[in-house]
C-alpha cells in the first residue's frame, strides 16, 4: 500500500539515465553483419514491447522475430521492388537503400491485430456514425501497437543497438506477398518492421524540433501552427534533409 502521506521525491537521475537513451536512439539503415544479437537480447527488447500500453489494454501487437537470412533478404526484395513501382509511379519520397534490410541481426516484424477494434467505442451497425467511431477505434488500435513498439525501439537502443522503424507496409499486395513468408494468418496485418544491431557506419543525430516548437501552455499558440503552403514547402525543400542529414550540417 502506498503511504498517502510520503514526500514525493522526483527521481531526476532516472530521467536522465532514460533521457540517454532516448537522444541517443538514431535511426540506422545498415548493419554490421558480423556482430550478431543473442536470443536474450532479442527477448528483452520484446519484454519491453509485452509492457506497453493500449486501449482498452487490448494489446493487440504480435512480434515476428525473424532469423533466417533467406527470408530477411526475401523481404527486402520486396521493399526494392515496392520502391522501384513508387519510382515508376513518380511517387516522390526520399526513399533509402532497402537492401540494409537484410544487414539487420536484430529483425522483428509487427503484426497487429485490427479486429480488436471491437474492443473500443463502435457501433457495429455499419452506419455513418458508426464509420466515424471505426476511424477513431483504428487510431487507437496504431497508437497502441506503436507505444509498444517504442518501448522495444528503446530498450534496443538501451542495450547499446542502433534501430531502424521501416513502415510503408500498409498496402494489400504487400499484405500478401509477407504473410506467407512468415506464416501470418489472413486475419492480421503487417505494420511495421523493427530491425537493430550495431550501425555499420557511424550514427548521426537527426533534425528535431526545438521544445517551444512543439509545447503549448493552455491554449495552442499560433506560432506553431503551419499553412498547407509552409508545409508543402517543408516537403520540398526541408524533407530530405532531415531524413539523411546530420542535423549538425543542415544549412
Ligand atoms: C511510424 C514510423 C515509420 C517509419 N517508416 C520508415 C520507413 O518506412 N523507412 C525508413 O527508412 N525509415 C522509417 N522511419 C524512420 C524515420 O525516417 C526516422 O525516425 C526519422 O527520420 C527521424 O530520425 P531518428 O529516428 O534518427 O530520430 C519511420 C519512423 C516511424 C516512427
Amino acid at each position: 500500500m502506498n503511504d498517502m502521506t510520503a514526500r514525493f521525491e522526483p527521481n531526476v537521475a532516472r530521467y536522465e539515465t532514460m533521457m540517454d537513451v532516448v537522444r541517443n536512439r538514431l535511426t540506422t539503415r545498415q548493419f554490421r553483419p558480423d556482430i550478431a544479437v543473442p536470443r536474450e537480447h532479442v527477448e528483452m527488447v520484446l519484454e519491453a514491447a509485452r509492457h506497453g500500453p493500449s486501449g482498452a489494454n487490448a494489446q493487440p501487437w504480435h512480434y515476428i522475430v525473424v532469423t533466417d537470412p533467406a527470408v530477411k533478404k526475401q523481404i527486402a526484395d520486396y521493399f526494392v521492388d515496392e520502391q522501384r513501382k513508387r519510382a515508376k509511379m513518380k511517387m516522390k519520397f526520399p526513399t533509402p537503400n532497402y537492401r540494409g534490410l537484410e544487414t539487420a541481426p536484430g529483425f522483428i516484424v509487427v503484426a497487429a491485430d485490427f479486429r480488436f477494434v471491437r474492443a473500443f467505442p463502435v457501433l457495429l451497425d455499419g452506419s455513418e456514425l458508426d464509420k466515424q467511431y471505426q476511424a477513431n477505434a483504428e487510431r487507437i488500435l496504431l497508437q497502441s501497437v506503436a507505444a509498444s513498439t517504442m518501448s522495444a525501439h528503446l530498450a534496443a537502443a538501451a542495450l547499446g543497438y542502433q534501430v531502424w522503424w521501416v513502415t510503408a507496409i500498409g498496402q494489400d499486395d504487400a499484405q500478401t506477398a509477407l504473410r506467407p513468408l512468415l506464416g501470418v494468418p489472413d486475419e492480421l496485418s503487417i505494420i511495421d518492421i523493427m530491425l537493430f544491431g550495431v550501425p555499420a557506419k557511424a550514427p548521426y543525430k537527426r533534425w528535431k524540433k526545438t521544445l517551444p516548437q512543439i509545447m503549448n501552455w493552455d491554449r495552442f499558440d499560433m506560432k506553431n501552427f503551419m499553412t498547407l503552403e509552409e508545409i508543402d514547402e517543408w516537403v520540398r525543400e526541408h524533407r530530405h534533409k532531415v531524413m539523411y542529414r546530420d542535423e549538425a550540417k543542415i544549412d
